[in-house]
């Protein structure tokens, strides 16, 4: 089915939130209503993105906070130019797994930059393109973090008090922003979640 435009649905949440699982079910749903689909996420689906990417969770020496932030930027420059405008063009539906709201919670709220400078920096790498939708997935950190398990990368082996951060961020971000963010209780199953999932985006593409 051809759309009249296309739509860029972003998918957010701390480590763990199950975001993951989501967006590859929602994928499939809009498939079986013959909707054509582009699944992306950030870090790392550009080939130059990749590369950051393993930089980015597995680099093992300190990284300056200001470093890591202009990294995640760099792979959202390539990504939007290269992958999300063009996808956009052919007005396909973009279910991207992370994208600004990420680095104003991580490196803003978590690591405790500033984030208006981080507002200001994301808006260079994106040429102002802003989601349609953005959904937050909600759940309690301690839980998150046991569903994140033992082997960890180099965000997800911050401590406790980091991850803490990172969800009020989010909230706070979908206070800010009440008109483009949803915020989903992922506390609930994965079917629960599921259909509120559905319901944010059958709303936005009248489904
Ligand atoms: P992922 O595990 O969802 O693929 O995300 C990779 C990690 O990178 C995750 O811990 C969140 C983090 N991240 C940031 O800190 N800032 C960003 O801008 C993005 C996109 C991700």
């Amino acid at each position: 089915m051809e759309l009249k435009k296309g739509y860029f649905i972003t998918f957010e949440g701390a480590d763990g939130c199950g975001k993951t699982t989501q967006i590859k079910l929602i994928n499939q749903w809009l498939n079986e209503n013959s909707i054509d689909t582009v699944l992306t996420l950030e870090p790392g689906d550009t080939e130059l993105g990749k590369s950051l990417r393993q930089i980015l969770l597995h680099y093992d020496k300190p990284v300056a906070n200001t470093a890591e932030a202009f990294l995640y930027l760099a792979d959202r420059a390539q990504h939007v130019k290269y992958l999300i405008q063009p996808a956009l063009k052919d007005k396909k539906v973009i279910l991207c797994d992370r994208y600004t709201d990420s680095t104003v919670a991580y490196q803003g709220y978590g690591r405790g930059e500033d984030t208006e400078r981080i507002n200001y920096l994301n808006n260079i790498a994106t040429e102002g393109l802003e989601p349609d939708l953005t959904l937050v997935f909600d759940v309690k950190s301690e839980t998150a973090q046991k569903r994140v398990g033992k082997d960890k990368d180099r965000l997800e082996s911050e401590g406790m008090d980091f991850h803490k951060k990172v969800r009020q961020g989010y909230l706070e971000l979908a206070k800010k922003y009440p008109h483009r963010i949803k915020v989903i209780d992922a506390n609930r199953g994965i079917e629960e979640v599921f259909s509120s999932t559905k319901e944010a985006i059958g709303e936005l593409l009248n489904l």
